[in-house]
């Protein structure tokens, strides 16, 4: 099922255009990649989307009573709950069902004491057809939902009853993230939504939205996980978005070709205008009013022509950093390093030996000690 489509969008900032000529649609169940350079538009598209931000020309054709749930790249969130009460707070309408379930049953017992009256069946019918609503929004089950979201994204039980104000700005940004899946819109926009997660939080991500039922648009510089959540890649590059329904590591191998064909029609293109610039020329150094008028038809049809723009190995930066003295093969050996905060053991009998030209990994959940082991390096 179609649940948006945008046609021809057009946005300009003052003078400088950022989108131009975006056309695409989305079906139910679509897990599309949005990439791109920084600065080529990707947040605008989405603000956009969202209705944040209007585009100059363009329209935008959203099924009718689909919701659409955006995380946006920063988020602000402030608030004197907790992390818990804040989660329920996006389930308002299942906590008001779940009272006039109770106000029901109530009734219901009261009324039953009469005898089987026509209220009673008339109350019953409500009942019935309000727990099925209740159940299919997994009424019975949402304190473990919202548990399981938390978990998922990286809190632990102890995080649940601290207060939303006093988060660092990555917690915030993973709660306004549990926050939007609990509230399960038709449509996710989700502006580069590992940024703040661990490994763990970022496997859990991955299941979550293959699994989801609705549409989601991701954007992301996270090829590893572009390729285990999306079927879809859309590429904004020089204002125009590519489509290519594939996951990333497909699109990486058709967009080396696509840039192989373009790269060739280019080198076509320049060689036929330097071919027909010389004709030009020999034309004109022959003097008279015939190869003058030949000549000047044919500079006619190259001004017509569409010039192709030069094109640039955008994925081809290479920087090098040379160290400044050589070292030897022993680089770095750590041997039973251990680290307390207090009564917190932090680290425990740490050994390991890094050596020259080796780049390794260094992962573990968030808290666990990464940056502490960092900074015992530095002697700091
Ligand atoms: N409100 C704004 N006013 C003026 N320029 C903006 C505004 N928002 C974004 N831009 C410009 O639009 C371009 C695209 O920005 P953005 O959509 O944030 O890119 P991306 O998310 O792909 O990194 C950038 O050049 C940015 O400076
Ligand atoms: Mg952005």
């Amino acid at each position: 099922m179609l649940v948006l489509s945008c046609s021809n969008l057009r946005k300009t900032y003052i003078v400088d255009t950022i989108l131009d000529g975006i056309s695409f649609t989305v079906e139910n169940g679509d897990k599309i990649g949005v990439i791109g350079l920084n600065g080529s538009g990707k947040t605008t598209l989405f603000n956009i989307l969202s209705g944040e931000v209007e585009q100059d020309s363009g329209e935008i054709y959203i099924q009718k009573d689909i919701k659409i749930g955006y995380l946006k790249q920063h988020t602000k969130i402030e608030s004197n709950k907790t992390i818990f009460d804040e989660c329920l707070e996006v389930l308002t309408p299942l906590l008001n069902m779940e009272k006039e379930l109770g106000g029901l049953e109530e009734k219901i017992s009261l009324e039953s004491q009469k005898g089987e009256t026509n209220k009673l069946k008339s109350l019953m019918d409500e009942y019935a057809h309000l727990s099925e609503k209740f159940l299919a929004l997994n009424g019975y089950g949402y304190k473990s939902e919202i548990k399981g979201v938390l978990k998922g994204l990286g809190f632990s039980e102890d995080d649940f009853d601290k207060e939303v104000n006093i988060l660092s700005g990555g917690q915030k940004s993973r709660l306004s993230l549990a926050k939007l899946l609990l509230e399960k819109p038709d449509i996710l926009l989700l502006d580069e939504p590992t940024n703040h997660l661990d490994i763990d939080a970022i496997g859990w991500l991955e299941k979550f939205l293959k699994e989801y039922k609705g549409a989601a648009l991701i954007i992301s510089h996270d090829r590893y996980f572009l390729d285990n959540v999306v079927n879809r890649i859309f590429h904004i590059e020089n204002l125009k978005m590519k489509i290519y329904n594939a996951n990333y590591t497909e699109f990486m191998a058709r967009r080396k070709k696509d840039l192989e064909i373009y790269k060739k029609h280019f080198e076509d293109q320049q060689r036929e205008i330097k071919r027909q610039e010389e004709i030009i020329a020999r034309f004109k150094s022959y003097g008279g009013e015939k190869y003058h008028r030949l000549a000047q038809s044919r500079q006619k049809l190259l001004d017509k022509m569409k010039v192709l723009t030069k094109p640039t190995d955008t994925m081809k930066a290479k920087i090098r950093f040379e160290p400044k003295i050589k070292s030897g093969r022993d680089v770095l050996k750590v041997e039973k390093l251990g680290k307390s905060f207090g009564d917190l053991k932090l680290l425990e009998d740490i050994n390991f030996n890094i050596y020259r030209g080796e780049k390794v990994g260094l992962i573990g959940a968030n808290g666990i000690g990464k940056t502490t082991l960092f900074k015992i390096v530095l002697n700091q």
